[in-house]
Formats: structure tokens, sequence, C-alpha cells
């Protein structure tokens, strides 16, 4: 072992998702693995972005990033102290771990879902409380009961793809006796939000990202909506400068253009459609989404070797190797072209 590997706490390495090797960038893939959008940013985005690409980048960013803040106060209903920004989602939910999570603390969430709260609450050596999911998907009784000091709800659930009523969400909120994150990374593809409970209770945090259905993945931008008290606590233990002057103009400018959103979403939700009813014709059990991917299952069947299979045809999807999804590929809604490149490559592989 290297020295470095004898300083590293092992949690870290034994908890983080990250598979070298299972992230290639290079275009010889149809990459359907990361729920990217298959869709470029807004023109607007690009504009602003090469227009801001001058002279300026020697000075820092705004710290705080409140030309953002307010732009999403207006467009989303909210004061500027009620948002914080953050490098990406994933840097928000590891502010909230930080902030509320000591070790040994419960934090309570559905399982299966986003593999990243496992890995934070490992880091904080707080105790995770998986609560699992039923087969359907729909929110399992006991959340509340298992205490957490924060407990999550991904909304719709990645992987499944499946929402929460709002009146579950709001009844859980009321109930929990800490924090309740609610991560719509993917609500935009679906048919309500949970961005009404921040104002009705005072323990909600909604989180959401430019990383989905703004296209913007590449530039790490994430909000926070919470009561004002709440991001006052997480603003004092962010980085300083945690976005960049670019990161900033572009999010700006993509909720400028919210309709070029909207129509990238249509596409995908249309596509989404069409996946479901071709994966449903080749054997595959699919529950309705509402993110811009799809949980295709042959319950009882690994489907490891179809992935291995599909990967070696140049189509990458997700597989997670824990027991709850060894039946089950996630997949990313691409363009049509990609769909069909995935239908070709599955219908080679035979029955
Ligand atoms: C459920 C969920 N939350 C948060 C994120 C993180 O998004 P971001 O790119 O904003 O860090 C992802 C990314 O895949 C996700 O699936």
């Amino acid at each position: 072992m290297s020295p470095i590997h004898s300083v590293v706490r092992p949690v870290v390495a034994a908890m983080t998702g990250y598979v070298p090797g299972e992230q290639p960038q290079d275009r010889r893939y149809v990459k359907l693995n990361t729920n990217e959008n298959p869709y470029p940013p807004s023109p607007r985005v690009i504009a602003a972005v090469q227009a801001a690409a001058g002279a300026d980048l020697r000075l820092y960013p705004d710290p705080v990033a409140n030309v953002l803040r307010d732009r999403a106060a207006q467009v989303y209903g909210f004061e500027r102290d009620e948002i914080l920004v953050g490098n990406g989602s994933d840097e928000l939910l590891n502010l909230i771990v930080r902030a509320c999570v000591a070790p040994g603390d419960r934090v309570v969430y559905p399982y299966p879902t986003y593999s990243l709260y496992d890995t934070l609450v490992g880091i904080q050596e707080g105790t995770v409380v998986h609560v699992p999911y039923p087969d359907d998907f729909t929110l399992p009784h006991g959340l509340a009961e298992a205490g957490g000091r924060v407990t999550f709800v991904c909304h719709p659930n990645s992987p499944s793809g499946t929402p929460v009523p709002i009146e579950a969400l709001r009844a859980l909120a009321r109930r929990v006796p800490g924090v309740l994150v609610v991560d719509e990374a993917y609500v935009d593809f679906a048919d309500a939000n949970a961005l009404a409970l921040v104002h009705e209770c005072d323990n909600v945090v909604v989180l959401r990202t430019f990383s989905k259905s703004f296209s913007l993945a590449g530039m790490r931008i994430g909000l926070a909506f919470a009561p004002a008290p709440l991001i006052a606590e997480l603003m004092k233990i962010k980085d300083s400068y945690n976005v960049t002057r670019l990161s900033i103009v572009a999010a700006t400018a993509a909720l400028d253009d919210g309709a070029w959103m909207q129509a990238n979403v249509e596409k995908i939700r249309r596509t989404r459609t069409r996946l479901t009813g071709e994966l449903a014709a080749r054997r595959f059990a699919v529950l309705p989404s509402h993110a811009n991917f799809v949980l295709a299952r042959r319950p009882g069947e690994s489907l490891e070797p179809v992935y291995a299979a599909l990967k070696s045809r140049g189509v990458l999807v997700r597989y997670f190797a824990v027991p709850q999804l060894r039946d089950a590929l996630r997949i990313t809604v691409g363009t049509d072209a990609e769909t069909d490149a995935l239908l070709a490559a599955l219908d080679d592989l035979g029955p």
C-alpha cells in the first residue's frame, strides 16, 4: 500500500461510487448511463458564456452568486435569502450532510435511491437507515418513525423514475423529527413538484440542478430552496468561491430561456413513452417514468450480462451491482437516434 493510502480514511475508498473507466467521455459510445440531456443548452446560454469568457476571468466570482439567486427567486417565487447556489446539487447534498449530521446520527431514506447519499453519510460517520421501497416504488411506511436528523426523498426517484404525491411529502415533512430534503434533480420531467412545501414547513429543503433539464451538467450548478435560517447555516460552511463566473452566467441565461428547456423536456418525454413501449415489447418490465430515464427489469434474471453485451456494442447503460437491482438496467432517454441504436443493440443480443 502506498503511503497516501494509509492516511486516507477507508470509508471514503469503500463507499465512493466512482469506478475508473465507467465514465468514458469519448464519442464512440452511445452514452445512456448518467442521465445527461441529449440536447444542447440554449443558444442564449452558449452566447452568454462566450461573451463572459474574457478579461474578467481574472476576477473571483461573486461568492454568493446574487445575480443567479435573484433570477431564480423571480422565476420560482422565492426571496434571495431562501436560495443557495451550489457546485452542482451534489455539493448541496454534501453541505446538508456536513451541517446536520454528527457521527452516529441517523439519516433515513427509501432504498434503492441515489447512491451518493450512502457515500456522504458514510464519510460523515452517520448511520444510514434504508427503508425499503416496495416493488411498485410507492413511498414506504416508517420513514418518519425511523427518526432521521435528515430524511432524503429523491423525487422522482432514481433509479426507478417514480414520483411521490406532493400530499405524501407534505405529511412526511410534518412528521419527520429533522430536516426533509426533497431532491428534485429530475422534476422538470415530471408533472408536479414540492417547492411549495418550503414555504409551508420550516424543515424542508428542495434541491434542483441545471445538469438534467437545462443540459448544463458540464457547468456544475445546483440550487437549494429552503427557509432563510436554514440557508444561512449552509452558507457558513460552503467554500468561499464555490461556483465559477461562467457557471453563474450560464445558469442565469438558462433561466432566461425557460422555453428552450421546456421544448427539450417535451421531446424527451415523447421519446420516453416510445422507449417504454419498445422495452416492454422486449420482455422488460418498466414502471412509468417521470424522469429522463427508465428502469427496465427482468424480474429474477441478472442483467449484468446484458449491460456488458450492450457496452461491447458501444451502448452504455447503468447497471447497479446491488441485490435489489441486479435484475434491472437504468437507461437514460436519449435522442430518437440513440434510442434506435439501443434497441438495435438489444435486438442483436437476441431474446
Ligand atoms: C438524484 C440526483 N440528485 C443529484 C444529482 C447531482 O446532480 P448535479 O449534477 O447537480 O451535481 C444527481 C445526478 O445524477 C442525481 O441523480
